[in-house]
């Protein structure tokens, strides 16, 4: 059945993928627009090749933009069915959505995409409001709808446990020279890149133990130019069952899902990525916790106003057609 009948409304769709975070903003995801479905790709030359060998955060960057696909689709009155990784032989070849008509858009699914427009990676010091329990019950849902689990980290003892494995594996690769080089690629230095993080959006929390990531390289670490007082943000591991690409796309569509229902309610995010980055990290960090599940991502969240937007590629280069 040939469901997508507006150009317009695919344009649309592609254009709310194209604005999910992605691992150093390399945005490593094409579109393929068949007469019958929409097919996901990912973009093997966007994958980073030091901090990334398996492609698990390509993986998880891909599968927050197929969530957004599926959050535009909803607010247009689409229903979207998926497929996952559908032909094994292409490994690049990541998902098929088939768009349909459906059902009036609710208003929840109205507010998530577009909280698309106002979700932004904040890296700056939150304000010192918790989040309600309520907020964090419901992020935990919107976790598991995507088959993955989200993990308050709330005992002193572990966010301890969290600080010290984030300083080592930071210390470790801030003495990675490959990893530096690579890292330089995608911090523009005054040039205008579609991709990739600008300063501006690299403003870090003068006062957090949670080590963050030293986009610099300096550790001389712009700061958001707030006092150094001590920074108290909400820590949560996304984790899932099993550790395979499936299971990292379906992290992606969870951190997704989880950032947009934040953005929601006024609750930015920022990965701690340095200790999920290295396989024997993710393994120390489950086991110091006491998870049975399989750390993808560590987030910081807390209240915040975040307009450090940053670039994306143009919807001409992430989608192409196939006419037959
Ligand atoms: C898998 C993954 C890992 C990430 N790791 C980090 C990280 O370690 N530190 C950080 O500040 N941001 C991290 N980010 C956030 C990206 O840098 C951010 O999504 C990208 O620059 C686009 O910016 P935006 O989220 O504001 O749209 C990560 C994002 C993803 C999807």
């Amino acid at each position: 059945m040939t469901t997508i009948t507006s150009t317009e409304q695919l344009r649309q769709v592609v254009q709310a993928a194209g604005l999910a975070p992605s691992v150093h903003n390399t945005q490593p995801w094409r579109f393929l627009a068949r007469p019958d479905r929409l097919e996901l790709h990912a973009e093997p030359t966007r994958r980073l090749q030091v901090l990334d060998p398996d492609g698990r955060q390509l993986h998880l960057s891909c599968g927050a933009a197929l969530f957004h696909a599926r959050a535009a689709a909803r607010a247009l009155g689409l229903d979207v069915a998926v497929e996952l990784l559908p032909d094994s032989s292409t490994p690049d070849h990541l998902a098929d959505l088939v768009l349909t008509a459906g059902a009036a858009p609710s208003e929840d699914d109205i507010r998530l995409a577009a909280a698309i427009l106002h979700r932004h990676t904040f890296r700056g010091t939150f304000d010192d409001r918790p989040l309600p329990e309520a907020l964090i019950e419901r992020l935990r849902l919107d976790a598991e709808s995507e088959s993955a689990l989200l993990h308050e980290v709330s005992r002193s003892e572990d966010v301890l446990e969290l600080e010290v494995l984030l300083s080592r594996a930071d210390a470790e690769q801030e003495h990675d020279e490959p990893y530096r080089r690579e890292l330089a690629q995608w911090v523009p230095n005054g040039e205008t890149m579609p991709d990739g993080i600008p300063a501006t959006a690299l403003a870090t929390a003068a006062g957090s133990s949670l080590r963050q990531r030293d986009f610099t390289l300096s550790h001389a670490a712009a700061t958001d130019g707030s006092a150094p007082a001590a920074d108290h943000p909400a820590v949560f591991v996304l984790a899932t069952v099993d550790d395979d690409p499936a299971s990292w796309l379906r992290a992606g569509q969870a951190l997704a899902a989880v950032v947009l229902r934040a953005a929601d309610h006024g609750v930015q995010a920022q990965p701690l990525g340095q200790v999920t980055d290295v396989l024997a990290y993710r393994l120390r960090l489950r086991a110091v916790l006491g998870l049975v599940s399989r750390p993808q991502l560590v987030l910081r969240m807390g209240y915040a106003t975040s307009r450090a937007a940053t670039p994306r590629r143009v919807v001409d280069d992430i989608l192409g057609r196939v006419a037959v």
